[in-house]
């Protein structure tokens, strides 16, 4: 018997009072008690137990972190034995085998027949800083090119990458210098009103041209060092590019000795069926930056990059934490547990694909189901003519999923993802589809 979500009431009175304190005490981040006033105390594979004793489905998995699902006994056990050793010895400084072990792995599962390094870092934010920082001093070139509605992270440099919405970056401006966004090849909503499901050779070919007409315009092509751009834009509403596109960017790139800088912090380490999800596209970018999954829920992000553009000197770049070593057990586990889940992946994920292909079908306020393996979207609208978007009905399905049990979370302006964790079953994907009908329906009326 497959177990089944159970809540009783949301926010129960336990939960309410932790909320309350949290808003006293903590710095606003982007919680949302009104849709999501979920207080763990427990998890375990994709459930989560609540303070007051309410169950849910986790298909947000922390935030895609937790991709082996919560309390995974072969990454508890690594913790556990790794802590009774030790806990610290800054990599920075010193030395420890589990940390030539993790990154042989991480560079033998990154595509590109060129020597690679990695450098340790604590979050996926971090990891695009030393990305930045690797290029400028390897290449000697200072600026980028980044794509829009892309999410790379929060810290002040890192800001200036990350074009997805503007409450983020008021105020915080000057961010750096230098960078330039461009339209991703978004098959369903581009500046061209292209239907790049039909034609994606034109949608390709119009963000290429407008890199090389509009953008080279004015920037010096020999002055960019990297194109940045996730596989799949995650935070900016899970967009699937067309097959064809990274291999022209590989080639627009190439021509004018520009690197790709890819960030796999959210949709790396399988969640879209396979370990990088720009193995669905046939190239080897410069770099990958990692982060969220890869230490099972403990802090652990890096940079896997070409040797030939990595530090020189001792001092140029460290990080106390980074490449901590109970992250490191843990990250050895979850490659292993996700490696064998690959096929799974796969399985499960054409499943729930297909299940959101049929919501859309059923459902006219569905203009858009996407997604490659268990990195899977819909995208609500008020009429699939105009395509105007319905932010209001994404945020009550919200809702209505959590007050029954599923814990789903926006992206984009009014997309919702389902990114469960990758050992979900069909038959707890079934269960979740349910719940996310009923709740659209509740939405709806
Ligand atoms: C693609 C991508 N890059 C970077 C980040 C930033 O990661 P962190 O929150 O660990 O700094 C995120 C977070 O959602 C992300 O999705």
């Amino acid at each position: 018997m497959v177990k089944r979500p159970a809540v009783k009431e949301l926010p129960g009175p336990k939960a309410k009072e932790v909320i309350d304190r949290n808003f006293e005490l903590l710095a606003v981040t982007t919680q949302d008690p009104d849709a999501l006033p979920i207080v763990i105390e427990r998890g375990e594979g994709i459930m989560v137990y609540d303070v007051d004793g309410n169950a849910f489905y986790d298909f947000g998995s922390g935030v895609g972190v937790l991709n082996v699902g919560h309390a995974h006994p072969g990454v508890i056990d690594a913790i556990k034995k790794q802590a009774e050793k030790f806990t610290h010895f800054a990599l920075n400084d010193f030395f420890y085998e589990s940390a030539v072990i993790l990154a042989q792995k991480l560079v033998e599962l990154s595509p590109g027949e060129f020597p690679k390094k990695v450098v340790y870092q604590n979050s996926g934010a971090e990891a695009n800083e030393v990305m930045m920082k690797l290029v400028k001093y390897g290449t000697g070139r200072k600026r980028f090119i980044a794509f829009y509605h892309a999410f790379h992270g929060r810290t002040q440099a890192v800001l200036s990458l990350t074009a997805s919405k503007w409450i983020q970056q008021e105020r915080f401006f000057p961010t750096m210098p230098g960078v330039e966004h461009v339209p991703y090849p978004n098959p369903y909503r581009n500046p061209w009103h292209i239907d790049g499901y039909a034609d994606p050779k034109e949608l390709v070919n119009r963000v290429i041209e407008f890199i090389e007409e509009y953008v080279f315009r004015h920037v010096p092509p020999e002055e960019v060092g990297a194109i940045v751009f996730e596989p799949i834009q995650g935070e900016g509403g899970y967009v699937v590019p067309p097959k064809e596109f990274f291999k022209e960017l590989k080639k627009l790139a190439d021509k004018y000795g520009i690197l790709l800088a890819d960030d796999e912090v959210q949709m790396g380490v399988g969640r879209t069926g396979k370990f990088w999800a720009i193995e669905h596209f046939d190239i080897a970018p410069d770099t990958i930056q990692f982060g969220k999954a890869i230490g099972g829920g403990i802090p652990l992000a890096g940079v896997v990059h070409r040797a030939d553009i990595s530090f020189d000197k001792p001092g140029r770049h460290a990080s106390t934490f980074g490449g901590n070593p109970v992250a490191i057990a843990a990250a050895l586990e979850v490659i292993e547990i996700v490696k064998e889940l690959l096929p799974h992946v796969q399985e499960v994920g054409n499943h729930l694909h297909k299940r959101l292909k049929e919501f859309e079908e059923e459902y006219k306020v569905i203009g858009d189901a996407r997604g490659l393996g268990l990195a899977q979207a819909v995208e609500f609208v008020k009429s699939r003519d105009t395509k105007e978007k319905n932010p209001e009905l994404r945020n009550r399905v919200v809702k209505e999923a959590a007050k029954r049990g599923l814990i789903l979370l926006g992206c984009g302006d009014n997309s919702l993802r389902f990114i469960p964790p990758l050992i979900v079953t069909k038959e707890e994907i079934d269960v979740a589809m349910e719940i996310f009908e009923d709740a659209l329906k509740a939405a709806l009326k």
